[in-house]
């Protein structure tokens, strides 16, 4: 006779349909029943696409088909409308916000070493520059680089509420998967156990009355992205990209991940854009002119800045000063990060 255990075995291999993950672990399944051969299950949807649960319904169907014992499969669907009407579509699952936390916003990019983390830090730092209450929350399990950018080892404590306490760094309260870790301590948490453990992380965090959340986003369009994507409800993500053909590409697959979830793209931020040469003041574009104009245009978000290269972005981040900390008039890149954190305002205000 089948028992539950290998029916929900059976659904752990039913796809949310265009997502990488399953029914179960998106919690949609709401009970088993097995009675002998006879198994029902109800599933419960938030969608106004009704390929959604004809899609589920075939394949749930099918896997429960192959569980030896089972005579009589019957799914039941609960179908509901999206939560949040004005800020979802179709298939949006529910999301929910982050205590404490007004604003969301997700820097992103597809390729890796673009500099999200550094665009994540500076605009976190010219956010609380500009008068405003600012989170900053490295998301990358794999490779957190915010408490080196901000200089800090000291780890957040949980409160009487087992939640964990941001630290507070230049006026901005931090988050990073560093501050929990050891010191080159590997990290190898993989598949739902990341996700898990993400989900769990952005829930817990005792953010103190937040205007802005900055959301460090590891590169890529994986498991963790799309949990994130999915289980938070995002104002708005800005998509990080150098001017490189190989950047753009992978740019354009984040953008596609957030449409799909309709999470507003606030644009495109260009980094490593031109080396301003101190000797001869020329512009040299070393990795290639135009791409995150032209990516703007092709999506129609604007095109929020273009960073140059500058030798003190870089040292600044590895001194643990972020260089929006430096007065505008000395560093172009600082000047750029406070012109986009002003147009993110105006935009999200
Ligand atoms: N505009 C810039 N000028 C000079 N150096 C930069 C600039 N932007 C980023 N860097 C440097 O490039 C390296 C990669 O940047 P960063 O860590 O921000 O990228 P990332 O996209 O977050 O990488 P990952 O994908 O690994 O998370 C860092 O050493 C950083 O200091
Ligand atoms: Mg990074």
């Amino acid at each position: 006779m089948p028992t539950e255990s290998d029916i929900r075995a059976a659904l752990s291999t039913v796809r949310y349909p265009g997502f990488s993950r399953d029914i179960l672990s998106f919690g949609l399944v709401k009970s088993i029943q097995v009675q002998q051969g006879q198994v029902t299950v109800e599933i419960s949807l938030a969608t106004r696409d009704p390929n959604i649960p004809r899609l589920i319904h075939e394949q749930a169907m099918e896997a429960i088909r192959q569980v030896p014992g089972v005579t009589e499969p019957r799914l039941n669907f609960d179908i509901k409308e999206p939560p949040n009407p004005n800020q979802g579509s179709a298939d949006k699952l529910p999301k929910s916000s982050i205590p404490g936390v007004k604003k969301i916003i997700a820097v992103a990019s597809g390729k890796g070493g673009v500099g999200k983390s550094t665009v994540a830090s500076n605009l976190a730092v010219a956010l609380a520059k500009s008068g405003s209450r600012v989170g900053l929350c490295d998301c990358d399990l794999y490779g957190p680089s915010i408490a080196h950018m901000f200089g800090s080892n000291e780890r957040p404590y949980q409160n009487d509420e087992q939640q964990i306490v941001p630290i507070e760094r230049y006026g901005l309260q931090l988050i990073s998967m560093g501050f929990l870790l050891d010191d080159d301590s590997p990290v190898i948490v993989r598949g739902p156990v990341a996700t898990r453990y993400t989900q769990q992380f952005l829930r817990q965090c005792a953010w103190d009355d937040l205007d802005y959340l900055v959301l460090d986003l590891p590169p890529g369009t994986g498991d963790i992205q799309l949990t994130i994507v999915q289980t938070v409800a995002l104002d708005g993500a800005v998509i990080v990209t150098t001017p490189q053909e190989v950047a753009l590409i992978d740019a354009r697959k984040a953008c596609s991940m957030f449409q799909k979830v309709n999470v507003p793209i606030l644009g495109i931020i260009e980094n490593m854009s031109y080396f301003l040469c101190p000797s001869d003041g020329q512009k040299y574009h070393l990795f290639g002119q135009g791409g995150g104009e032209h990516e703007a245009k092709r999506l129609n978000v604007p095109l929020l800045g273009q960073v140059p290269i500058e030798m003190n972005v870089r040292e600044a981040g590895d001194e643990g000063h972020p260089i929006a900390l430096e007065d505008p008039s000395r560093s172009t890149a600082s000047q750029v990060f406070h012109s986009i954190a002003a147009q993110l305002k105006t935009h999200l205000a």
